[in-house]
């Protein structure tokens, strides 16, 4: 894709600010979903009589692995002030981590199912997850090859650039707004079960939606703005 072209499709304005702004989000969004489980969960655990401690590691590794990790390794590449090798190697860094936190956390969400015979893959929550973390996988897997080993020839490195990043974003926005419908779900079965609709509870799990939500928008709010070095921007 042109030069030209690409700027076109982007917002004239730094994207520093946007990212600070995403950082601060991020952390906050770490914090809630620990003080949630930690502190009103009973805490984490892999093997437990209590199985509500193995399925609390799911919304964790989600949230922190796939939502705030993956967003980082998005905005690396407006964040940071090095050279395009090491931000994309940063890039595809963050990435591989967020989808292996990714497949662990799933894998929590089945251990429970399976050790309290709960069902598995009856939710739309579920079925999004799964499509979500298999186009993950193939998006991770394309890049790596086209971009870094053994890398596609120029042309199909600059024309696989914009589908790149058109299909990056359109995962990581159904992941985040998937992340939402899980705590939705989630928060709804403990209503269902007692939880005051209005406690601090309650609360804490919408607030922490909302500020994932708002995370993902400055997450995308860096892919459309500027990089900090106009020179150092390039996807080849
Ligand atoms: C993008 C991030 C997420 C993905 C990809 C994802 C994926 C999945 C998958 C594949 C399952 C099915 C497990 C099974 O059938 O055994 C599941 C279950 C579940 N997840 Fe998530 N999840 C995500 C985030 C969250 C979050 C943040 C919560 C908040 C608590 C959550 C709550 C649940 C609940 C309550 C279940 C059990 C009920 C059901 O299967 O729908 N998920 N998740
Ligand atoms: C599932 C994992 C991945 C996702 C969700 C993803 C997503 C994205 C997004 C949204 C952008 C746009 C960033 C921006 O313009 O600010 C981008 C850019 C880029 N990504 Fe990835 N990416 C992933 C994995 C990879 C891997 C493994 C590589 C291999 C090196 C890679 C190479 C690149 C390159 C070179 C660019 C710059 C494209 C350009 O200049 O237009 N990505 N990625």
């Amino acid at each position: 894709m042109s030069k030209e072209k690409k700027e076109k499709m982007a917002i004239g304005v730094k994207a520093i600010p946007f990212t600070i702004v995403g950082h601060v989000l991020g952390i906050a969004g770490a914090v809630l979903v620990l003080v949630w489980v930690t502190h009103f969960r009973g805490g984490l655990a892999w093997e437990a009589t209590n199985k509500s401690l193995i399925f609390n590691i799911h919304p964790v590794l989600m949230l922190i692995g796939l939502i705030i990790i993956g967003g980082e390794g998005i905005m690396s590449y407006k964040a940071l002030p090095f050279k395009k090798e090491v931000k994309k190697l940063i890039h595809l860094g963050l990435h591989g981590i967020a989808i292996i936190l990714g497949i662990v956390g799933i894998y929590a969400a089945f251990k429970y199912h399976n050790e309290s015979s709960i069902v598995n893959l009856y939710s739309l929550h579920s079925w999004l997850g799964i499509a979500i973390i298999s186009l993950y996988g193939i998006q991770w897997i394309y890049g790596f090859l086209v971009f870094f080993y053994p890398g596609g020839s120029t042309t199909i490195r600059s024309e696989s650039a914009p589908w790149h990043v058109l299909f990056g974003v359109f995962v990581y926005v159904l992941a985040v707004g998937n992340a939402a419908i899980g705590l939705l779900e989630k928060l709804t079965f403990l209503e269902s079960s007692g939880l005051a609709k209005y406690g601090p509870e309650a609360l804490l799990v919408n607030f922490t939606a909302v500020v994932a939500i708002l995370y993902g928008a400055f997450v995308i709010l860096s892919v459309v703005s500027q990089p900090p070095q106009e020179d150092d921007y390039s996807a080849i």
